[in-house]
């Protein structure tokens, strides 16, 4: 191990060069435009597998975009991990708010990465996480010390759904059939505070059109006798919240699991500062569900947001109208035992019928995905504190994560196997948003953390 460490001390430079040419790659998946780009980055990554030790990759097109696929099989009678991230990213925009491009990699210092951070859509996520994996690869490569067998399987679909990646699991199980999965997909508490991410958000996701008169009208003319989609969207939307931010659709919570006061209690140890939060975010006040903290509400209770809306006229200056149609994309964050169908189904029976008669509704369903929990009494949890215990100094602190990551539970039913969610991101990195950044630090602690999860996992796995 201490080889491992030496290589990768080594060939820093190099290593964070070549993350900033994948960076350059615009592959964003939700957009047509960039297909030839993110083909060409599958096509990078899969050399970078074969360079850095993988004894085969391959690309496998699907009715979207490309799944890479690399392995190295090491011996027969050792455990496999598979390694899953995603090569494609969010769109950039909005444009103007970015302070270099999103597509042309810049290092700078900031006060949460003293060090540097890579500024680039991402860099972070998941890219940059990636990328560490494949320069772990390499090390070991190198230095001869490869201890367990490894898959990998990096998906161009993430950030649009993984629409493709089930049916692929389903004829590949042998192929991908492992142990374990491992995944840089996720974010610690601070590089001074290293946690494990012990569960995920599910996510349904829904598009709402509320139609009232047949044509825009004159807001004159017509004004206060016929429905202004609008008004009656915006009037909706703001019922499905009660006074005490609980969503109002009947049934919402009921699948929902409820901690103990001690899984509370133990959550709620992590370290976190309401003041420096909302200083970050140049807010005065915060709000959300009551009973519960800013962790809770972040983690293990379900939540109702829109993220998008819009209708009518949004030109320059002024003009007078009533208009035919409004629109509005809304996200539900689900939690372990809620199923995302189920709560599709609800909403959209709910939505349909607090709709006043003088409107037309229409509920589309977009992609969604099951929430996740990880065990902490597994090999691969044992090996993961371990391994950054041994690199960040400390323990990790367990801690459920905010996000989605569909494939998780994808995983468990179609393969059988637990996912050990062994992330470097911070929750401050701005992922989707403008400015998404990684810690120069972050990237080479991943790159030496990951190889001690290897060597430990073979371990504990023998025992
Ligand atoms: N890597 C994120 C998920 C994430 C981020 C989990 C931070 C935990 C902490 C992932 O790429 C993502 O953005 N997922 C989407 C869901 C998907 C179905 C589009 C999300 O969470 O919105
Ligand atoms: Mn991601
Ligand atoms: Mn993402």
């Amino acid at each position: 191990m201490e080889e491992v460490q030496h290589y990768i001390e080594k060939n820093k430079e190099r290593f964070l060069d070549e993350l900033l040419d994948l960076l350059k790659i615009p592959s964003i998946s939700a957009d047509s435009k960039y297909k030839g780009d993110v083909a060409k980055t599958a096509e990078a990554v899969k050399e970078h597998l074969l360079n850095a030790g993988a004894k085969t990759a391959k690309i496998f097109s699907t009715k979207g975009h490309p799944i890479v696929y690399g392995e190295r099989i090491v011996g027969e009678k050792l455990p496999t991990v598979l390694v899953y991230g995603h090569y494609d990213v969010q769109p950039p925009d909005p444009l103007e708010l970015w302070e270099s491009p999103p597509f042309e990699p810049v290092i700078k210092k900031t006060k949460t990465h003293p060090d540097g951070a890579i500024f680039a859509r991402g860099s972070c996520d998941d890219k940059g996480q990636l990328f560490m994996h494949i320069k772990a690869l390499e090390s070991m490569d190198r230095t001869g010390e490869i201890p367990c067998n490894l898959k990998f399987i990096f998906e161009g679909e993430e950030e649009v759904g993984s629409n493709n990646l089930e049916a692929f699991c389903e004829e590949h199980k042998d192929l991908l059939s492992c142990d374990v999965v491992l995944i840089s997909d996720t974010s610690i508490i601070s590089n001074e505070t290293p946690s494990i991410t012990t569960g995920l958000r599910g996510l349904s996701y829904v598009e709402v059109e509320v139609t009232g008169p047949s044509k825009d009208l004159h807001s004159g003319v017509y004004g206060g006798a016929v429905a202004n989609p609008i008004n009656v969207l915006t009037s909706m939307i703001a019922a499905l919240h009660d006074e005490n931010k609980r969503i109002t659709i009947p049934g919402f919570y009921d699948d929902v699991i409820e901690l103990s006061e001690k899984e509370r209690e133990a959550m709620n140890q992590a370290p976190y500062s309401e003041e420096a939060y909302k200083a970050d975010l140049k807010v005065d006040d915060l709000m959300g569900e009551k009973g519960y903290t800013t962790i809770e509400r972040t983690s293990i209770r379900p939540t109702l947001d829109v993220n998008g809306i819009w209708g009518g006229y949004i030109g320059e200056g002024a003009k007078t109208v009533l208009p035919a149609k409004a629109f509005a994309k809304i996200s539900m964050r689900l939690v372990p035992n809620q199923d995302p169908e189920k709560i599709t189904r609800l909403f959209t029976g709910h939505f349909k019928q607090m709709a006043p008669a003088s409107v037309k509704v229409k509920v589309t369903p977009h992609h969604g995905g099951k929430p996740a929990v990880t065990p902490t009494d597994s090999p691969e949890y044992q090996a993961a504190a371990e391994a950054m215990e041994e690199t960040f100094g400390k323990k990790p602190i367990p801690a459920r994560g905010g996000g989605s990551i569909p494939i998780v539970s994808l995983f468990e039913d179609i393969l059988g196997v637990k996912t050990v969610l062994m992330g470097f991101g911070l929750d401050s990195d701005d992922i989707h948003s403008p400015n998404e950044h990684y810690g120069v630090f972050n990237f080479f602690q991943g790159i030496r953390t990951i190889p001690y999860f290897y060597e430990n996992y073979a371990r504990i796995k023998k025992q």
